[in-house]
């Protein structure tokens, strides 16, 4: 991870927000490199999800909304992270992840004897199913998270599970002590729910009727608006609606660099379809979000996963929910959540608004509330996922160094080409490859440093081709030599076939 983050940092994908004032903790700036790569991992998904299917349209709805808005999602009254102070050193912390660090810290030490290495240990190594050691967990009274420690993952829990945990908690934190992470001391206050939205205020009032809130998903925007798509997109259920935009969420724990930010982008769809028709196509939206990931994008097949949730880990509205996992350096992660919602939402915004939410179906002449299908990804997760993937070293030098290639696919990489003369002499020359190619694809030109080294640095970020302008090809024969990133193999190409040549291979 520190190598990602590091080449992140130092060539442009992503800076430390406000680094300048010693930052803003958790806020990230997209530089000219990752705001490129950012931007073609969104037209992708919107190509892919919009523009080649007519039954998809796209929507882009505004961050403030009315704060009835979230009463009815629920996300008023229950979108909130259990947190606990140590009251020795001050120290806030998310209940739940205190007991994660607990359990991965002793799974990590083979020779630990205490309690829960044991019990995690003999838990991790059975072979019972997942009901069998559930009965059996429960007939024992052990700590009910210790249910889910194939997971070990406390996010995924659903509200029940986590209320149980927390009750279990405050019983642990008595009897065996729970040690705080920061100073080592079993000194706990209660534990309080703290939820997570921003809030601002509206206009030049600061009281309470000018709060609102920067919204925590892009998808309410998409019910709110849904009897508007329908009066005028003429789109016949079943349909669906893409948002791509910010979210905020005021996390509490925050990390693993752009993984989980307090400020960051989702790309939701929200399908509306007919009752009963819902898990065929929730089984359908996960064979698509899989293909985007493993061949729009190529990400590595062995790098991801289904996670269906279990039917004590769905809400209680939800018919089924998936999550496609990624493996990052940190663990199996969720990166994409594909929820069969039913009517929960509209119904929702229907009771609170008192507007009518329902779809009229001409041709079978009936009203019906829809159920909705939700393939939900956070853009700038599926950034970081991007990097890790295509984070590759090849050695370098006779002393054992290496240096990085960023394999990433054409379509994705945020400079396609670079063009180098190879001395100042060609530069006119160059120029004018430039600006020929640069009409059509992201070009970058760079005529410093060793030719080896240019190439290296436009291997490091992603760049498939590099347009070499030499005397013998290029002023004598009107070529160009093309350098391939990921066989460092050369061919030389006529330069008036060259915008045809990088047509084709993008569309390949
Ligand atoms: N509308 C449903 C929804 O928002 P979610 O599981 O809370 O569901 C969906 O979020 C996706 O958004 C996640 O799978 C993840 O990729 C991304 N996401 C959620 N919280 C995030 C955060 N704090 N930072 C970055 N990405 C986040």
């Amino acid at each position: 991870m520190k190598h990602i983050v590091d080449l992140a940092k130092n060539r442009g994908f992503v800076f430390q927000g406000s680094e300048i004032y010693g930052g803003l903790a958790n806020t990230w700036d997209y530089g000219p490199l990752g705001s490129l790569l950012k931007e073609n991992l969104k037209n992708l998904w919107i190509r892919e999800f919009v523009q080649r299917r007519p039954d998809m349209v796209l929507l882009d709805a505004a961050i403030l909304m009315n704060p009835q808005v979230w009463v009815a999602s629920g996300h008023v009254g229950g979108f909130s992270d259990p947190l606990v102070d140590c009251k020795s050193c001050k120290q806030r912390f998310r209940a739940d992840k205190i007991i994660d660090g607990l359990i991965e810290n002793h799974l990590k030490d083979d020779s630990s004897d205490s309690y829960y290495a044991t019990r995690a240990r003999e838990l991790w190594v059975e072979t019972l199913s997942y009901d069998e050691r559930k009965n059996d967990l429960l007939n024992k009274q052990l700590p009910i998270y210790w249910i889910n420690v194939n997971n070990l993952i406390s996010e995924s829990w659903s509200a029940e599970m986590q209320v149980k945990f927390l009750e279990e908690f405050e019983v642990l934190k008595e009897e065996r002590g729970v040690p705080c992470p920061n100073c080592g001391e079993c000194n706990w206050a209660e534990i309080k729910k703290f939820n997570l939205m921003f809030k601002t205020s509206q206009g030049v009032t600061e009281d309470s009727s000018a709060m609102v809130y920067l919204r925590p998903e892009t998808a309410q925007g998409i019910f709110v608006d849904f009897p508007n798509i329908v009066r005028t997109c003429r789109r016949r259920i079943p349909f669906g609606v893409a948002q791509v935009g910010k979210a905020f969420r005021n996390e509490i724990t925050p990390g693993n660099f752009i993984f989980r930010t307090r400020e960051f982008e989702q790309m939701e769809i929200e399908y509306f379809c007919e009752p009963g028709t819902d898990l065929e196509l929730h089984a359908k939206w996960k064979k698509d979000c899989m293909n985007f990931l493993q061949n729009t994008l190529s990400l590595n097949s062995e790098n991801l996963r289904f996670r269906d949730h279990d039917a004590d880990e769905l809400s209680f509205y939800s018919n089924a929910t998936t999550d496609i996992e990624y493996k990052f350096p940190f663990g199996w992660w969720e990166l994409w959540g594909i929820a069969d919602r039913t009517d929960f939402d509209l119904k929702a915004h229907m009771t609170e608004s008192k507007q009518d939410m329902s779809y009229f179906d001409p041709v079978k002449n009936t009203k019906f509330i829809p159920y909705v299908i939700e393939p939900s990804i956070g853009l700038t997760r599926l950034f970081l996922a991007t990097l890790c993937d295509a984070y590759d070293t090849v050695p370098d030098g006779e002393e054992g160094g290496e240096r990085i290639v960023l394999r990433l696919k054409p379509e994705v990489a945020p400079v396609k080409i670079a063009v180098l003369p190879l001395v100042k002499k060609l530069n006119e020359k160059a120029e004018e490859v430039f600006h020929m190619l640069s009409k059509h694809f992201m070009t970058w030109y760079d005529e410093t440093g060793s030719i080896g080294k240019r190439y290296a640095r436009f291997d490091e970020i992603g760049t498939p081709w590099c347009v070499t302008i030499d005397f013998d090809n290029t002023l004598e024969k009107n070529m160009v030599t093309i350098r391939h990133r990921d066989t460092a193999e050369q061919e030389t190409v006529a330069i008036e076939a060259l915008v045809e040549y990088f047509q084709t291979a993008l569309n390949s």
